[in-house]
């Protein structure tokens, strides 16, 4: 087919036999967050350049080469969102959700952009699940949103995720850990590449998560920073570890996780698996306790994380967890004449106030051909109407599978007497 156009590289359809999927794992990531406290917030797909310049940080692979920045036709300088966190950010403050009492705390799904080079679980545009919680510093904040995160996976079916833990410090402990940083790097300076050499001054601790293989041999040796926390940044590292173990979450702490975004202070997270290949930090997080105030808020300590839903997708595939599919047609009503037509479609409309998935032909097709349509979508129930159905006011309904049929009035019991055919049919589903 000679088609004007395909979709752009690192982009991916959701075509209508898949959403059931992705509609699965979003209802349990809304059910988790919401037992947690949170409300689900949605803000705009595109924002002023400057938030994220601000918020994520000049000197970050995102800001500096994987933005999808463009000038409206009235000269603003916008950024289609690179993640979700500044955004939320942004809305809390103009919106002053402070003022309805802390903390406060807000769920989202988002679609990201980031011009990155695409491979196995890495698009330009992607979709996270995200939590965010405003206004706390306690470290029970911490704990409770790596659990919510742990019992997302956990319910998801996933196994093999662990999680790694770290904490990178508030700006007083980062100040001195970044000049041992600028030391130790400035002594392989001949071997860095040309983006760390330009960070090694300004923001060293990006120089951790280059992606270059050689850099990153280099920063294995690095300084962590677990060895130069203060007092207050190691009690609360101390205290998060504390409310993990209390909850029974499992967690490594692994000192060179600094993660890719400026924004976090003290502690960061990532849930890690090695079973989709090279991207495999499903979710990842930490708290942010200067954010707000560097969009022109006050002082509000907060945290969140995003999981990426195009990876949990992933896992699910390679782990061969099944997801139950309810996008199922449970009736098809194959018709003959103009009679059972309009019959057919009253009955229709009993059947799917019920909350039954239910369908009848549009096409204008024999009764073979509606059968067969019936047998390619999957129903798990069909039934003919003919004039002498219509005469009888009685018609059979078959079960696709096994070729049992039960003869059911076509009267106002209709729906209800199918609903209780479908629930006795372990195999069928209730849509
Ligand atoms: P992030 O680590 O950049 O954090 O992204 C979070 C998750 O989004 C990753 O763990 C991954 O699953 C998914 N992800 C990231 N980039 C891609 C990509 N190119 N293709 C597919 N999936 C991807 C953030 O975005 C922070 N805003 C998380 C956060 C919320 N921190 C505090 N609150």
């Amino acid at each position: 087919m000679a088609l004007i156009t395909r979709k752009i590289k690192g982009t991916e359809d959701v075509l209508p036999k898949q959403s059931y999927r992705w509609q699965f794992i979003e209802n349990i990531m809304r059910e988790e967050s919401r037992a947690y406290g949170f409300k689900e917030m949605r803000t705009p797909v595109f924002e002023h350049t400057e938030l994220f310049a601000r918020g994520v940080g000049q000197t970050t692979d995102v800001v500096q080469k994987e933005m999808y920045t463009f000038d409206t036709k009235g000269g603003e300088s916008v950024t289609l969102r690179p993640e979700g966190t500044a955004g939320a950010a942004r809305a809390v403050l103009e919106h002053s959700l402070d003022n309805e009492g802390l903390p406060i705390k807000a769920s989202y799904f988002v679609s990201c952009y980031r011009y990155e080079k695409p491979q196995a679980g890495r698009l330009r545009e992607f979709h996270q699940f995200g939590v965010e919680e405003y206004g706390t510093q306690s470290p029970v904040a911490d704990a409770e949103i790596i659990c919510l995160a742990q019992s997302v996976l956990d319910r998801l079916g996933l196994s093999g995720v662990h999680l790694e833990i770290n904490s990178i410090g508030c700006p007083e402990c980062r100040a001195k850990y970044n000049q041992a940083l600028r030391e130790y790097f400035t002594e392989y300076k001949e071997q860095l590449c040309q983006t760390c050499l330009s960070r090694l001054e300004k923001n060293p601790m990006r120089l951790l998560d280059c992606k270059s293989p050689e850099d990153h041999k280099i920063a294995e040796g690095a300084p962590k920073i677990t060895d130069y926390l203060c007092e207050e940044c190691e009690t609360h590292f101390g205290e998060v570890r504390k409310y993990l173990t209390c909850a029974g979450v499992d967690f490594v702490i692994n000192p060179t996780i600094v993660r890719g975004l400026d924004y976090y202070t003290k502690t960061v997270f990532e849930f890690v698996t090695d079973c989709i290949g090279a991207q495999g930090t499903v979710c990842g997080g930490g708290r942010y306790d200067g954010l707000i105030e560097e969009l022109g808020g006050k002082h509000m300590p907060s945290l969140g994380f995003a999981i990426g839903l195009e990876r949990i997708l992933m896992v699910m595939d390679a782990q061969g967890i099944e997801i139950p599919n309810t996008d199922v047609c449970a009736l098809y009503i194959a018709t003959m004449g103009d009679d059972a037509k309009q019959k057919a479609f009253s009955l229709l409309r009993q059947v799917r106030e019920c909350g039954t998935a239910a369908e009848t032909d549009s096409v204008g097709r024999g009764l073979r051909a509606q059968m067969k349509y019936a047998d390619k979508i999957g129903a798990k129930y069909s039934m003919v109407l003919g004039d002498n159905e219509i005469a009888e006011n009685r018609a059979k309904v078959k079960n696709m599978e096994s070729g049992e049929q039960t003869e059911l009035a076509l009267d106002d019991s209709f729906a209800e007497k199918f609903a209780v055919l479908l629930l006795a049919d372990e195999k069928a589903f209730k849509i």
